[in-house]
């Protein structure tokens, strides 16, 4: 009933806006959640300048500044976190822009090192972030979508959702969790025209202060800290985000329901091979490559 009221507002709004600027058109929205840097802020300026309109939020809007210059982006505070942020930053993208077409759940960063120095908040926040964030903005969006009778959630999930690196052990038990999840809920939402789109990134080289929190404890210096080095080293021979905007732009452009997407550097082809090859020969590889110089 909420969003059938929308529906008729929003299209009033947009023909009355229509007749005043350029700014407000039937486009499409994109939906963004950590937009502020990296994969979310490259999809919002690549969806943006292919002529989408793009809801970019992020946690502190002053990082938004960059952003805000293009007249087809708004910039709104959300923390996947707090379940008002999102659902205040949802209605009013749609109130602006008459609807939302794509909702790209990115936000995320990752908990490295060694699992025993830990603390059980750092576990809790890596979950909250990257699992019942995610959840909690696509709860949020679904009555509007099933109202619709249509809409695409795309999900930055990892490379690291289907194979696994040394260090990265909570990191990817997130997007593993984020890869059963979306594949599950795939089926009750395809009968609503509701479609599910996993962008899985390899190695990206993005801003690794604002994306990787490490941790360790002397007993494991002498292997965590070499082992994150090595891996360090390969995220600064990656692509940059924008191979990944275009892989959000295939996926919400598609129009199928295709599930997985991988992409960057050698990602697709791990994926592969670790489907293919004993799991022994694979995690053999895995060492050889991030282990270097460690013990
Ligand atoms: N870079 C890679 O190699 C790589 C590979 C595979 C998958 N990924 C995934 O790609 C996504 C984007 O990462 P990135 O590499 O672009 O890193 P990034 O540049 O650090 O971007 C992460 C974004 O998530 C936001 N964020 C963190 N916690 C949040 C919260 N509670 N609520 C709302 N936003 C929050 C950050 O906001 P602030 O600016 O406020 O911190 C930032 O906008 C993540 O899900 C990551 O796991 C990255």
């Amino acid at each position: 009933m909420k969003y059938t009221s929308y529906f008729i507002v929003t299209k009033l709004r947009i023909t009355f806006a229509n007749e005043k600027s350029n700014i407000i058109k039937m486009n499409k929205t994109i939906f963004i959640t950590g937009a502020s840097t990296g994969i979310g802020k490259a999809t919002a300026i690549y969806f943006a300048e292919q002529g989408w309109n793009v809801a970019a939020t992020m946690r502190t809007v002053s990082k938004g500044a960059d952003l805000a210059k293009y007249p087809n982006v708004k910039v709104w505070p959300l923390d996947v976190m707090q379940t008002e942020s999102i659902q205040s930053a949802i209605d009013q993208s749609i109130a602006h822009f008459g609807g939302i077409d794509v909702m790209f759940n990115n936000a995320g960063y990752a908990l490295v090192g060694a699992f025993e120095a830990m603390s059980d908040a750092q576990l809790r926040k890596q979950f909250d972030t990257n699992v019942f964030g995610v959840m909690n903005v696509t709860r949020a969006i679904l009555p509007y979508f099933r109202a619709k009778k249509g809409g695409t959630i795309i999900n930055t999930t990892s490379m690291g959702g289907i194979i696994t690196f040394p260090l990265y052990s909570v990191y990817h038990s997130t997007k593993w969790a984020l890869e059963g999840f979306m594949e599950s809920l795939q089926f009750e939402l395809r009968s609503h025209n509701i479609k599910i789109k996993n962008i899985e990134p390899s190695a990206i080289n993005t801003d690794f202060d604002n994306a990787i929190e490490f941790v360790s404890i002397p007993a494991y210096d002498g292997y965590a800290v070499r082992a994150h080095q090595n891996m360090l080293e390969s995220y600064k021979q990656a692509p940059g985000p924008l191979v990944v905007a275009k892989k959000v732009w295939k996926a919400a452009n598609d129009n199928n329901f295709r599930l997985r997407y991988p992409v960057g550097g050698l990602g697709p082809l791990l994926i592969v091979m670790r489907k293919f090859l004993p799991l022994a020969w694979f995690t053999g590889l895995v060492r050889l490559a991030t282990e270097k110089g460690t013990h």
